[in-house]
This record gives structure tokens, C-alpha cells and sequence, in this order.
């Protein structure tokens, strides 16, 4: 039992969680770079830290003092990257995932001509990659669209934005192809419907009688349309490529086996793989379009887009897993936020500080069930542990067990659905380095085996520090996986 020879083992970063950098190089604001940081606001409270207005949105492009937009900062990747490529590569690394941000290349999404400086910068970071022999892996749209898009078109509501993207990509294909091998469209495309503002730059006040539901489905599908678009643009300008779709799997297991309790959570993980279904297997759920017609939701679609969708679909399936969700019927039963849901709190598993619940089987679960359903590859392109214990020691070490053992039970069960016969491509940690928190825009909400000098508030040194975790990633990666002491 062990992992496949040329297992892909690495990381996972998003350009708007690292660069900063949010007006240099010709880039325009995305959506992230309003995104607040709210310290009175309860961390579990996801939703408080997700809500958005026009005003909000008014109110952030008029600040010039940074402190509260953390993710206009990042941890200064743009500045950083050699120096964080070859951290990367002194743990091994076989892949790293980033995304490109869109703003960078096309800063308000409409521009017919990308912007040469943005394609620079990435040019240097697929140069230095490949310099490092670490393989990309380019998620094309990672919760950093166009500001503009957004309170222009409401964001993907709009049908025009699929035009945008397209041309966006097409860019991406021509300009880094001969670097790029591995691309994901839409990161956590389920999302939408659970934060529309930072997966689809939806804002509810434009959202109008329709509802903002109506528009996230509405959204969806342009999305679907677009990556089934781009999926068969990548094959054809770049001959050997291989393009995935992005999952949050949200693996739910029913709190009791009363049979109403193994019903809603039958319907739970039916609607988190509506999202793959399309991407795969090119095609509607009958039971879902049944589901929102009774709603009364009607996605809008126009003459062919079933077409396309149908020709467009992927070649692997990547996925991120953080945690497992338990639900019940009953009303009264005890709940606990987690990735940006509330679940009922499932009494055989500990949770970090954000009450995120930690399942190393689930993990497995989720594996088999996924290649049982789809039989194509599947590849985790996310999965790791916020903590806020990771404390600089005066000779500058850090000390983080509990990380270690979240990976080592993890990489154990991963090790058995291998082994149990799942085709697993390879395996990159949320995140390598500490970055900015996508749902609480936290820094001290920490995932990496990289430890990054700075608070908050934008406080510190920027710079980077081994903890223990890194010697151990390391160790597993030269060892292939056979190592997880
Ligand atoms: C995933 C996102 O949902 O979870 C990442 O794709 C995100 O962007 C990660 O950072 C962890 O969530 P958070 O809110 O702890 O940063």
C-alpha cells in the first residue's frame, strides 16, 4: 500500500489571499479588495463576515487606509514569490496550485487587450516554477473577479461576463500554455449559492424581485456555460492539457438513522455533487432543475447552451475537504458553523477554534464515493487546519504538532482509498504558507508550514519562518508518502 509513482505532492494558494500588491502592475480591484475585516464580528458567524451592500462597496473604494482590506495586502506574494517558490521548492514540491487574478491581466473585465505588465508578472512565476520543477496548477477564477463585473452586471448574473471570462482565459491559454499543463476553472463552484458576492460578485441589492437565490442559479449556469467553453478552448490550444472542475465536498452523514434524518441528508450530498454532475457528466440532474422549478426558479437558457455544456466537460475532478457536515431533522439538534455552514455538531469529532470539525475518515469517504460516482481522476486541491496556537520561539522556530497530525490522519486514509483502489492524482495542502483567510479575512487564522510576520492589521515584518510542520512535509514528500512519522 502506498501512494502512485509521480504522485503529485504540493500546495494550494490563491493570488487574491497572497499577492497584495491590489494597485500595482496595472491591476484593477476585484471583489476581494472590498472584502472587510471585521474584528468584533464572532468568527463563526460566516455569514456577518460574507455580507455585502453597495454601500459597503462605495464605502471600501473610498478607504485608502488599508488596515480593514486585508486581502489588498495578502502576504505580499507579488513581491515575495522567488522567495516563497523556493520555500516551496525546499519542501519538494511537485505542484503548487495558484490562480491568476483576472484584474491583473484585464483590470475591469471589459478591456479587449490584456494588460502587458500582469502578463509579465505571471510569466515570472511560471518561469521561476519551472526553473524549480514545480508543475502549476492554475485555477482560472478563484473568488477575484472584476470589481467592475460586479456592480456593472450584478457579476455572473449577466450573461455578457461569460464573454468576458472567455476572452480572459483565452489569454491565460495563449500566454502561459506552454507553462501549463493543469487548469481548474471555477474554484469551489458550489459556492455560489452559499457566498454569492465573493464566488460571483453578486450584490443582493441588485439582485431586484428576482431574489438573489433566482440570480445565484442564474450565475451558476453562465458559469457552467463559460467552463464548459474554456474547457474545450484549453484542449484545443493546448495539446495535452488537462482541465478539472473544483468541488467543495461537503461529505454529510445523517445524525440518527430515523429515516427522515437519512433522507435530508441523501437530498444534502445530492445537491453538493449537482455541481460535478454538470461538469462531468455535461448534463442537468433532472431532480435539481425539478427542486428549483418548484421554488419556482427558472434558469434562463439560451438556444445550444445545453450543447455546450455537454461538449465541455472535464478531465478531472478536483476537490476541496476540509471537513465532514452531519444533519438531522430535528429542529433542537445542537448545531456548529464549519466551511461556511452551519451543521448539526457531530459528538465524535474535535473542531479548531472556527468550529470547523475535524474527520480524517471523512476524508476516505469522500474519496471513494466520488470515484465510485464519477470513475475519473480525482485530485484534493485543498485540505488543512486553521490555528492560531503557531507562536515564533525566541530561536525562531515554531512548534506545531496539531498540524502535523491533521495531515498525518489525512495522508493515512488518503493512503487507504488508494490502496481501496481510488485514482488519486495528487494532493495539494490548504495552505503551504499563512495567507489571508477567505471567509474571515484573518491573518492569525493560520494553515501554512510556512509562518509569515504579520498581524491582523497589517502588522509585522513579512518575514517568512519554517514551523515544524515544513521539515515534516518535507519528509513525507521525499519518502513519497511512506514516511508520515
Ligand atoms: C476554501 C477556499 O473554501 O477554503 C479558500 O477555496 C479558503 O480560498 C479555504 O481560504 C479556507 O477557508 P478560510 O475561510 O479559513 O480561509
Amino acid at each position: 500500500m502506498s501512494f502512485p509513482t509521480g504522485f503529485l505532492w504540493g500546495g494550494a494558494i490563491a493570488a487574491n489571499q497572497v499577492e497584495g500588491a491590489w494597485k500595482e502592475g496595472g491591476k484593477g480591484p476585484s471583489v476581494a479588495d472590498v472584502a472587510t475585516y471585521k474584528p468584533h464580528t464572532d468568527v463563526k458567524d460566516y455569514k456577518a463576515h460574507n455580507a455585502i451592500s453597495m454601500d459597503a462597496i462605495r464605502k471600501a473604494m473610498a478607504e485608502t487606509d488599508d488596515t480593514y482590506y486585508p486581502k489588498r495586502r495578502g502576504i505580499d506574494f507579488y513581491h515575495h514569490y522567488k522567495e516563497d517558490l523556493a520555500l516551496f521548492a525546499e519542501m519538494g514540491f511537485k505542484v503548487l496550485r495558484l490562480s491568476i487574478a483576472w484584474t491583473r491581466l484585464y483590470p475591469t473585465g471589459e478591456e479587449t487587450e490584456p494588460n502587458p505588465e500582469g502578463i509579465a508578472f505571471y510569466r515570472n512565476v511560471f518561469e521561476e516554477m519551472q526553473r524549480l520543477h514545480i508543475e502549476p496548477l492554475v485555477t482560472l477564477s478563484h473568488y477575484e473577479m472584476p470589481l467592475h463585473l460586479s456592480v456593472t452586471y450584478n457579476g455572473w448574473t449577466e450573461r455578457k461576463v461569460i464573454d468576458a471570462f472567455v476572452r480572459f482565459c483565452r489569454t491565460c491559454f495563449e500566454q502561459f500554455g506552454s507553462y501549463v499543463k493543469y487548469w481548474l476553472t471555477f474554484n469551489e463552484v458550489d459556492s455560489v449559492i452559499r457566498h454569492p458576492f465573493t464566488t460571483a460578485g453578486i450584490v443582493p441589492d441588485l439582485c431586484g424581485e428576482k431574489g438573489e437565490l433566482a440570480c445565484c442559479y442564474q450565475a451558476l449556469h453562465h458559469q457552467f456555460v463559460a467552463a464548459a467553453m474554456v474547457t474545450k478552448l484549453c484542449h484545443e490550444m493546448i495539446p495535452g492539457s488537462q482541465m478539472g472542475c473544483m468541488l467543495t465536498k461537503l461529505t454529510t452523514y445523517p445524525n440518527t438513522c430515523r429515516p427522515e434524518d437519512v433522507e435530508l441528508t441523501l437530498k444534502k450530498n445530492l445537491d453538493n455533487y449537482f455541481y460535478s454532475d454538470v461538469m462531468i457528466w455535461g448534463e442537468y440532474p433532472r431532480m435539481t432543475l425539478r427542486r428549483l422549478e418548484k421554488q419556482g426558479i427558472k434558469i434562463q437558457m439560451e438556444q445550444g447552451d445545453l450543447d455546450i455544456i455537454r461538449e465541455g466537460t472535464v478531465d478531472f475532478l478536483s476537490f476541496s475537504y476540509y471537513q465532514s457536515c452531519t444533519e438531522s431533522v430535528d429542529p433542537n439538534a445542537e448545531r456548529t458553523p464549519g466551511n461556511t455552514i452551519l451543521g448539526v455538531k457531530n459528538p465524535f469529532l474535535p473542531a479548531n477554534d472556527w468550529g470547523w470539525q475535524i474527520d480524517p475518515v471523512g476524508l476516505r469517504i469522500s474519496l471513494l464515493e466520488l470515484y465510485d460516482r464519477y470513475r475519473i481522476p480525482l485530485f484534493i486541491v485543498e485540505n488543512g487546519v486553521g490555528s492560531k496556537d503557531d507562536v515564533v520561539q525566541p530561536d525562531g522556530s515554531i512548534h506545531d504538532p496539531y498540524r502535523i497530525d491533521y495531515f498525518r490522519r489525512h495522508f493515512i486514509e488518503m493512503e487507504k482509498a488508494i490502496d481501496d483502489g481510488v485514482e488519486l492524482m495528487g494532493y495539494t495542502s490548504w495552505a503551504p504558507i499563512d495567507l489571508i483567510s477567505a471567509s474571515t479575512n484573518q491573518m492569525s487564522k493560520r494553515y501554512g508550514f510556512i509562518y509569515v510576520d504579520q498581524d491582523d492589521m497589517g502588522n509585522g515584518t513579512l518575514k517568512r519562518y519554517r514551523k515544524d510542520s515544513f521539515m515534516w512535509y518535507q519528509k513525507v514528500i521525499a519518502t513519497n508518502g511512506e514516511d508520515l512519522t
